[in-house]
């Protein structure tokens, strides 16, 4: 029995989906416990592509239990077009999947404050998913919120959205000078969702506890990266939840002790989404192959991810906050062909050499990135399944990356596809 956190090291898109779905073979329970419908998990089986916004990528194997943890915000929207289009694929959900009562639901008014609050932002502004993500989270915290379990009370449902309308809508008006919303309309729609949604509402925190009591394995599925954390990510160009391995603890309602291992997925270079500071971004003709190379075009939005080498001071500091105990390196495949890899170690900012991640934007936005130069591979590393078969300098490329962070690399993808894998340690 153990539980298993997969977390993203960087920020966002390393491939937590396709791990996810590889460990979920040996998992009874998997569990998403931050994000919303911003994250984009892709899992790839048998030339089928899925795309996971919501819904934990463990729902493609069969007979596991699913669960969106209280962390979630959720729109409601999007979950029953994800559950409608795995049905329409053949994959059956109504017997597995969990809905947390807690959840806070994102509005219409979510998305709309977001749009003009990026708008007014101008070249200022995060570069969101646009999925009402930030406003739901801050309604969240303001105590404002609609959790999943008011959708199931017409009268108390009501009552919430005429108050935050009240304000919102004047927000909208007076500030932004935006058309206001309509309560009835909003009102009917998601009455419509909770009658579709209600057989799924769950008490997820018991039925979570009640699995590790009977000794199962969880695995706790993070959206985003690390350097999107809230706390711990490049504020302010950060998402709104804590998408670190604590997270876990809060988003599902599970105590730290009942943790085991903390999986960090690492993509063999960055990415990297929206707008922020991207210190070993290649903004050449490099980058751009990167990108066209590892189909780098956002799972969510479709938009361009911005390419660039590894860094190791950023791994560094994702092995610190979440306390990893291995780490799961994806895409080695995109690096085969090249003549010469790099690996940042260091940043130089005004004649100082940082070769700890600093918290301060303006040095991470304006330093200039220390590299050390590996020997690339010829070969292609496409599908092996075996360390042993890797070409030498894949070998020693991720020998050195281990010596550098400490830690051992105990999962590589070298594919998209389910068994395009090498396990060198089992997590459960
Ligand atoms: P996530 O958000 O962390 O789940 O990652 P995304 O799904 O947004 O982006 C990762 C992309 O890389 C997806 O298209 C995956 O199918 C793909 N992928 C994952 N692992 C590998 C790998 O080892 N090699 C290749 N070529 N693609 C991979
Ligand atoms: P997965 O789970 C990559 C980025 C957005 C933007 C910032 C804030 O697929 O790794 P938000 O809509 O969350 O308020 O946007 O965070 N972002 C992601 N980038 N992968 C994701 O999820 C992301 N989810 C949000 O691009 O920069
Ligand atoms: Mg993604």
């Amino acid at each position: 029995m153990s539980t298993v956190v997969i977390v993203g090291t960087q920020w966002g898109d390393e491939g937590k989906g396709k791990i996810v779905d590889v460990l979920t073979e040996k998992a009874d329970v998997v569990a998403r416990y931050q994000g919303g419908n911003n994250a984009g998990h892709t899992v790839v089986i048998n030339n089928e592509k899925y795309i996971l916004h919501l819904i934990p990528s463990g729902i493609l194997h069969k007979g596991k239990k699913c669960i969106i943890g209280n962390g979630v915000v959720i729109d409601p929207a999007a979950l029953l077009a994800e559950m409608d289009g795995l049905k329409e694929k053949g994959i059956n959900i109504d017997h597995n999947l969990l809905v947390s009562k807690n959840a806070h639901v994102i509005m219409p008014y979510h998305m709309a404050i977001e749009k003009e609050n990026e708008n007014k932002k101008g070249n200022k502004k995060i570069g969101t998913t646009g999925r009402g993500i930030g406003p739901s989270y801050a309604d969240k915290i303001a105590r404002n919120g609609i959790r999943m379990m008011d959708l199931l009370s017409p009268e108390v449902f009501r009552e919430k959205l005429s108050s935050n309308l009240s304000m919102v809508n004047f927000l909208l008006e007076n500030l932004y000078k935006a058309a206001p919303l309509n309560a009835d309309e909003i009102y009917n729609q998601y009455m419509h969702y909770a009658d579709r949604l209600a057989n799924y509402i769950a008490d997820t925190d018991a039925i979570i506890n009640n699995e590790l009591d009977m000794k199962k394995n969880i695995l706790c599925e993070g959206a985003q990266g690390t350097l999107l954390d809230i706390d711990h990510g490049t504020y302010p160009f950060v998402t709104s939840s804590n998408t670190i391995a604590g997270g876990a603890c809060t988003g599902l309602g599970i105590g730290p002790t009942k943790i085991n291992k903390v999986l960090g997925i690492v993509k063999a270079y960055t990415t990297r989404v929206g707008e922020g500071p991207f210190p070993t971004e290649l903004k050449d003709e490099l980058g751009e192959t990167i990108r066209r190379k590892g189909g780098e075009f956002g799972a969510t939005t479709g938009r361009p991810r911005r390419c660039g080498w590894l860094d190791v001071l950023i791994l560094k500091h994702a092995i610190r906050i979440n306390g990893l105990t291995g780490l799961a390196l994806t895409k080695l495949d995109i690096l085969d062909g090249f003549d010469t890899l790099k690996i940042c170690v260091g940043y130089k900012y005004k004649g100082t050499l940082y070769e700890d991640f600093p918290k301060e934007m303006e040095v991470l936005a304006n330093c200039e990135p220390v590299y050390v130069k590996v020997k690339g591979w010829k070969e292609s590393t496409v599908g092996i399944k075996e360390f042993d078969k890797l070409p030498d300098n894949a070998k020693k490329y991720i020998k050195k990356i281990e010596k550098m962070l400490k830690t051992k690399v105990q999962i590589i993808s070298t594919g998209q596809k389910r068994d395009e894998i090498i396990i060198l340690k089992e997590q459960f």
